[in-house]
């Protein structure tokens, strides 16, 4: 049997791409190993954002130069967003790998491998660049590859991710996801729900909807146009799952109809990623994100007026381009007073190919960027912790994920691990059986990043369930 090791570096985009990869070799008769020395194939699934992500990929092709000369069948692939940045300069710098893949031609890794083993050379299949062709021709070439699952890539077999566009199309100037991605394209809504019903019949309770900016989906079909509201109205028919994420929210198309549609439907997860990226007007010009600190800001009371308990996230950036001490108080205001449930602070890394590093100069120093960074995230380790010691006391509705990683162990009583609604994690004692269920907990003790608490029963109250 062939064995394949695969690993994983970026956003849940490349979780799922991963697994979809994954369960079209398996098909091929490929089993999964844990350690590249083990395997007759090799597959790096990257990451552009950010510099660094580039960087510990490009060194661990490094350290498989030696693995390669032992064993010059074994087959080294790069697949995702950096193959698509990099093309041919990764056959440059790593003249020993044979295969580059961009996120648009997935579905023809097993052919490419298939022609490498057979002494076809190295293979380079990409999308085209968004300058190269017709809008209709660059959509074509990013092709969405949604056909396969494989239950052991995910995060529990009770938890999937399901894509419902791909691309992005509105250009912030920091960003190379348009470019690796390609264009804002939207899936079907009925081809949406025929996955969702496929994965409930496996088994899956909990989904979570992808896009780069997934609440402005956006499908015409049969004369009827479905908008995400629409779409969580169709997936919340569905039976088996029991409850509905989407990630990530574009703040500008953030509506009171889904906001409304979030409230009314019990399925519908409270929790709602929706990134600022700083505070300051004169940067979210520079950035062109498109909205003011002050349409974020009534945003934000919209959310809080319409989901009193929404569990908001966002994401910051700092050290942008002429960010000065005094735009970045601004974005540490705002992280204030946002009270979010928590925010992942980035340090700006400069992408070639982006506007932003065609128009900005990368000003900022790293040690600035790095003070700013640290005190951003200690303020909101801060607000995260003193949000989740509300809960004390409380009981909360958590989908059992699986044994914690302290515990990784069989037994009768293990430490279980899973979410609650508003996607806070939750760690309590309990029996193997109750993975996969949704189980009140209550809480009884917390920090800022976890939820420690007993099972107790649906009906009898405070009572302990029986261990
Ligand atoms: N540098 C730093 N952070 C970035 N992000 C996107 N591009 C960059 C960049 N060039 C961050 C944004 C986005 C998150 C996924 O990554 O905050 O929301
Ligand atoms: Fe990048 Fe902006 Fe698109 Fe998000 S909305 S993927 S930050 S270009």
């Amino acid at each position: 049997m062939p064995k394949l090791y695969i690993e994983t570096v970026g956003c849940q985009m490349n979780m799922l791409d991963s697994e979809l990869v994954v369960a079209s070799l398996r098909k091929q008769g490929y089993e999964l190993v844990q350690t590249p020395q083990l395997a007759d194939t090799i597959l790096f699934n990257t990451c552009s954002v950010r510099q660094h992500a580039e960087d510990k990929i490009y060194s661990a092709l490094g350290r498989l130069k030696h693995e390669k000369k032992k064993n010059p069948g074994k087959i080294i692939g790069v697949m995702g967003c950096m193959a698509q940045k990099d093309q041919r300069l990764i056959f440059e710098r790593a003249p020993y790998v044979d295969l580059v893949v961009g996120p648009g031609q997935l579905h023809q890794i097993p052919s490419l491998i298939e022609q490498i083993a057979a002494g076809a050379g190295q293979q380079l299949e990409v999308s085209l660049d968004r300058t190269e062709g017709s809008r209709t021709a660059v959509e074509q070439s990013f092709e969405s590859y949604d056909p396969l699952r494989d239950e052991q890539m995910r995060p529990s077999p009770y938890q999937a991710f399901v894509r419902i566009m791909i691309g992005c199309d509105k250009f912030c100037t920091y960003c190379i996801v348009p470019k690796v991605r390609g264009p804002e394209q939207s899936r079907p809504a009925a081809e949406i729900v025929a996955e969702v019903r496929r994965l409930a019949d496996e088994g899956c309770r909990e989904i979570t909807l992808l896009g780069q900016t997934v609440n402005s989906y956006r499908h015409t079909a049969g004369g009827r146009t479905s908008r995400l509201a629409d779409l969580l109205h169709d997936l919340h028919e569905v039976e088996g799952i029991g409850r509905i994420k989407f990630v990530t929210n574009y703040p500008k198309d953030m509506t009171d109809d889904l906001l409304h549609t979030v409230r009314d439907l019990p399925k519908c997860s409270h929790y709602l990623h929706v990134p600022v990226q700083s505070g300051s007007n004169e940067i979210l010009k520079r950035m062109k994100r498109g909205y003011t600190v002050e349409d974020y800001r009534e945003m934000l009371a919209r959310i809080h007026a319409i989901i009193p308990d929404a569990a908001i996230t966002s994401d910051f950036i700092v050290g942008f381009c002429g960010e000065t001490e005094a735009d970045f108080e601004l974005s540490a205001e705002l992280l204030r007073e946002g009270r979010f449930k928590n925010s992942f602070i980035f340090k700006y890394s400069e992408r070639p190919g982006t506007k932003g590093a065609e128009l900005y100069p990368d000003d900022v120093p790293e040690d600035v960027k790095r003070r700013r960074n640290n005190e951003l995230l200690a303020m909101q380790t801060k607000i995260s912790e003193a949000d989740n010691q509300q809960f004390l006391g409380r009981t909360v509705e958590v989908l059992v994920e699986g044994p914690s990683k302290q515990n990784r162990g069989e037994g009768e009583l293990l430490q279980l691990t899973g979410r609650d609604n508003c996607d806070r994690i939750v760690v309590f004692d309990g029996q193997p059986r109750l993975i996969g269920q949704f189980l009140p907990v209550m809480i009884y003790d917390a920090n800022a990043w976890t939820l420690f608490g007993t099972v107790v029963t649906q009906h009898a109250g405070p009572e302990v369930y029986s261990l």
